[in-house]
């Protein structure tokens, strides 16, 4: 960074702008293999979050990857970029007061700690989509596991690029047999729980 450039305060805070959404602003960051449900689970969650007048705003990798990310390959190099811009563009939208919504492979625990230590003590809310290869393989509803083994993609998280599951998630979905409707309740619990929320009677 050019050391030129002088940050600028604001003079309206994320603490003024909170008293307005009335909730904490924070990142849910899922984590998980492609296939995992993650997205699935962050789309419903948002419509419940929406509903119960939150504001949020999801950031879901493969639209991204059309957009702000589309020079980025499935390297580890990109991939670390990838999170990193991510946890930027988090990072401004908590400020904003959102509760924002990410869903990326975000395969390396070093990466996820970097974001985790970009923003301010808890607001970083990892969620672990914990659905077994067999499983998603077996989904497989973009045909990408098929082309992964066959060799037609590399570099192919869970297939021949690791995947490093969090040691200690806030909150641990275990996908292999619950709904979308009981993987989301089990966040807003932790959300009211923790205060970032209070659930209101619709
Ligand atoms: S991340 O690893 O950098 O966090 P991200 O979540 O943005 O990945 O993108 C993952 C999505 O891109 C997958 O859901 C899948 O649809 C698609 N994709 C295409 N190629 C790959 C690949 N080599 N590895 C993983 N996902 C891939």
């Amino acid at each position: 960074m050019d050391k030129n450039i002088v940050w600028h305060d604001h003079r309206v805070t994320k603490k003024e702008r909170s008293k307005i959404t009335k909730q904490e602003p924070c990142v849910l960051w899922f984590t998980g293999l492609s296939g995992s449900g993650k997205s699935t689970i962050a789309n419903t969650l948002e419509e419940i979050l929406h509903n119960n007048k939150n504001l949020t705003y999801v950031l879901d990798g493969d639209n991204i990857r059309h957009g702000l990310n589309s020079d980025l390959d499935f390297s580890d190099k990109s991939r670390n970029e990838n999170i990193r811009r991510i946890g930027e563009v988090a990072k401004l939208f908590i400020d904003s007061g959102l509760i924002v919504i990410t869903a990326f492979i975000s395969p390396f625990i070093s990466d996820r700690k970097m974001v985790k230590d970009l923003v301010e003590k808890g607001e970083f809310i990892e969620i672990f989509v914990d659905t077994p290869l067999e499983i998603c393989e077996s989904r497989d509803p973009k045909g990408l596991y098929k082309k992964a083994r066959a060799g037609e993609i590399k570099d192919f998280t869970g297939i021949d690029s690791p995947y490093e599951p969090p040691v200690l998630p806030d909150i641990h979905i275990i996908n292999d047999n619950i709904s979308v409707e009981q993987a989301c309740q089990q966040i807003i619990n932790y959300l009211v729980e923790h205060k970032y929320i209070s659930w209101r009677e619709n």
